[in-house]
């Protein structure tokens, strides 16, 4: 075993003490990758659009068009933010107190893809700063990355009212700031946090299901590896899938060094 696997396994026993488990079921095997084929962000997704889901307003559908337009004119990562900024996001940006952009290092070859920013996102104007953020900060630190190795950004950037999930209208509002961030940030590996970042960004449905097998994202012509795996919100919730989060955070671990 070299080195950074025994820091990463000194990191990630630190990390299940501290998460109240005994004895971490961790195992030295190298992780299986798997590789399938996802259908591009950009194309139609299937996602769980009730049967009575209302059709977009017209003002959504200008917003949309408005979300369009903005972001395929933003030439770098600065104009997408005071883009986003200056933005009408409707009933989100009327209820949050800021357009939530990013955190971390954009250079990094990591980009984390959370949900939405909640209370404390909001106040602070950056994403996974809460107690969730806290806690994914640890997950990643126990394979060897602080905030210089990843950047992170969410599905839609605005606290939704209440912290309700944002809706399907919502989403497709946003995903175009999304393509484009992602595309302006270049990464090299994408972590998908959650099952709602998942059907946002894939035709994909279910996390039980779909963690843990590598994604292959078509981002405006580039194909970007990408694992989705449990949200750091729903682990805490359930302690018991840590083991899964840990086989996926290790493949991580070994796709993000291949990227070196
Ligand atoms: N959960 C998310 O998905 N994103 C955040 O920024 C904070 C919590």
């Amino acid at each position: 075993m070299d080195n950074s696997v025994h820091a990463a396994f000194a990191s990630a026993l630190e990390w299940w003490e501290a998460m109240g488990v005994e004895t971490p079921p961790v195992s030295t095997a190298k992780p299986k990758v798997r590789t399938a084929k996802a259908k591009a962000p950009q194309s139609t997704v299937t996602r769980t659009q009730s049967a009575q889901a209302k059709p977009p307003s017209t003002s959504d559908k200008e917003r949309m068009a408005t979300a369009k337009k903005l972001a395929s004119a933003a030439k770098d990562l600065s104009a997408l933010k005071s883009a986003m900024g200056s933005f009408d996001a409707g009933t989100l940006s009327d209820n949050a107190s800021q357009c939530v952009f990013s955190r971390g290092n954009p250079q990094a070859r990591l980009m984390i893809i959370g949900e939405a920013p909640g209370r404390d996102e909001d106040i602070a104007g950056e994403p996974f700063t809460g107690r969730t953020g806290k806690f994914l900060d640890r997950m990643l630190a126990a394979i060897g990355l602080t905030d210089k190795d990843f950047y992170i950004t969410n599905i839609v950037n605005w606290h939704p009212p209440g912290g309700r999930k944002p809706t399907d209208d919502e989403i497709d509002m946003c995903r175009p700031f999304l393509m484009k961030h992602i595309e302006l940030a270049a990464p090299d590996v994408i972590l998908i946090a959650g099952g709602v970042s998942l059907g946002a960004m894939t035709d994909l449905n279910g996390i039980m299901k779909n963690r843990g097998t590598w994604q292959t994202l078509d981002v405006n012509g580039r194909d970007i590896p990408a694992i989705p795996m449990y949200h750091p919100a729903f682990l805490l919730r359930r302690p018991e899938l840590k083991k899964e989060a840990w086989r996926d955070l290790l493949s991580l671990h070994e796709r993000h060094a291949q990227t070196d």
